[in-house]
């Protein structure tokens, strides 16, 4: 049996026709970008969120940095950022003209906590950006009242947890100014690139609309150094479409993650994911332990079971950031998660028959061993 790491067809399948007939009227319109469909799906998504506002723009980076820029960081200003997380997280931090400071995750949720960011803090940290990975949610209240005490800003990266809740709130509505991406494979994913920002604050709101067009809310006015960083009407229609079914595919992925949790439960090698209290993931990704990571990859591969590492080379070993001066061994839980981490199929549509058989050879490998 094959079983693809992701696969968009089933959700896909559930808005053509609607996605196809309006983008047909869209061609007669010939409104492309900007227009009616984004500020729809912008008030949508501030809703589904619970925030007053949604700005659409280009993807997750672009949603990352603009938040940045309206903050406001000067050259030296730090930020702190998880050592575990897509590289976009700090590659945001420097565009936005600032210094990223990674700090190490818990092992056992992979995300930041207060006792690690409190570490990193200094008289040049200005803001944090706390990721809610995989899907999980951190426990935002607590590092809100840190960041609250130290006088920083908090900006939620949400590119994995769109629907996920920490105490019945939704993750991208806790900090100051919050970014999540719509890349295709997300939980909400668009038909091309796309992201967005959430947030409460109406004069933030009203600095990230202009950035992410060229610095201007008045044709040929520039207020201030901006992107061309516009979401295109046709990434709001899809998403718009999408969007009417998020929850019930959210809750789609929590069974499968509670089928991988009743089926692997005995299995003594590996470390299933852990949900904290007051959480609800939406298991963007379903990430595992074990010590034998590579030769399990290996072994579901041959049996046609597609993972990935999610992420294999920690930010701070990157190349592309080596200028920050980090050294091997600074983050020891990132690093060791690095090696030890695997990512399983998860996807709204995937077949209980498909996680079952994932689950058998997983046992297989294990039992031979
Ligand atoms: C945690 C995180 N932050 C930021 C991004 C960047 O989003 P994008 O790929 O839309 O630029 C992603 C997505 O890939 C992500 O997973």
């Amino acid at each position: 049996m094959h079983v693809p790491f992701v696969s968009l067809v089933e959700t896909n399948r559930e808005v053509k026709k609607q996605f196809l007939e309006s983008v047909s009227q869209l061609l007669d319109s010939g409104s492309f970008i900007l227009g009616p469909a984004v500020q729809q799906f912008e008030k949508q998504f501030a809703e589904y969120i619970g925030v007053k506002h949604c700005i659409g723009v280009s993807n997750g980076l672009d949603a990352l940095t603009i938040s940045l820029r309206c903050l406001n960081l000067k050259p030296g200003d730090e930020v702190i950022v998880p050592a575990h997380t897509y590289i976009a997280t700090a590659l945001a931090v420097i565009h936005a003209g600032a210094k990223p400071v990674f700090a190490d995750v818990d092992e056992s949720t992979f995300n930041l906590t207060t006792t690690e960011i409190e570490k990193h803090i200094s008289s040049k940290t200005k803001a944090v950006i706390p990721v809610h990975l995989y899907g999980q949610p951190c426990d935002i209240e607590s590092i809100c009242s840190l960041a609250d005490a130290k006088k920083l800003f908090v900006i939620e990266d949400n590119a994995q947890a769109q629907g996920a809740k920490f105490k019945n709130k939704k993750a991208g509505s806790f900090g100051h100014i919050n970014a999540t991406s719509f890349y295709p494979a997300k939980n909400l994913g668009a038909a091309g690139d796309a992201g967005a920002i959430t947030t409460n604050n109406s004069d933030l709101a009203e600095a990230a609309m202009q950035l992410r067009n060229v610095g201007s809310l008045k044709k040929y006015a520039h207020g201030s150094v901006g992107y061309n960083a516009r979401m295109d009407e046709i990434q709001a229609l899809f998403l718009k479409e999408k969007l009417k079914h998020l929850d019930k595919w959210n809750a789609e992925r929590r069974r499968i993650a509670a089928l991988y949790q009743e089926n692997l439960k005995h299995v003594e090698q590996i470390a299933l994911p852990q949900e904290i209290a007051n959480v609800e993931s939406v298991f963007h990704l379903y990430v595992i332990k074990t010590d034998k990571r590579d030769k399990l990859q290996k072994f579901l591969s041959e049996k046609n079971i597609q993972t990935l590492i999610h992420y294999p080379i920690p930010n701070h070993l990157q190349q592309s950031l080596s200028f920050l001066g980090y050294a091997k061994n600074d983050f020891p839980v990132t690093e060791k998660l690095c090696s030890t981490i695997l990512s399983f199929p998860m996807y709204a549509g995937v077949a209980d028959e498909q996680v079952s058989y994932v689950c058998e050879m997983i046992q297989e490998f294990f039992e031979s061993k």
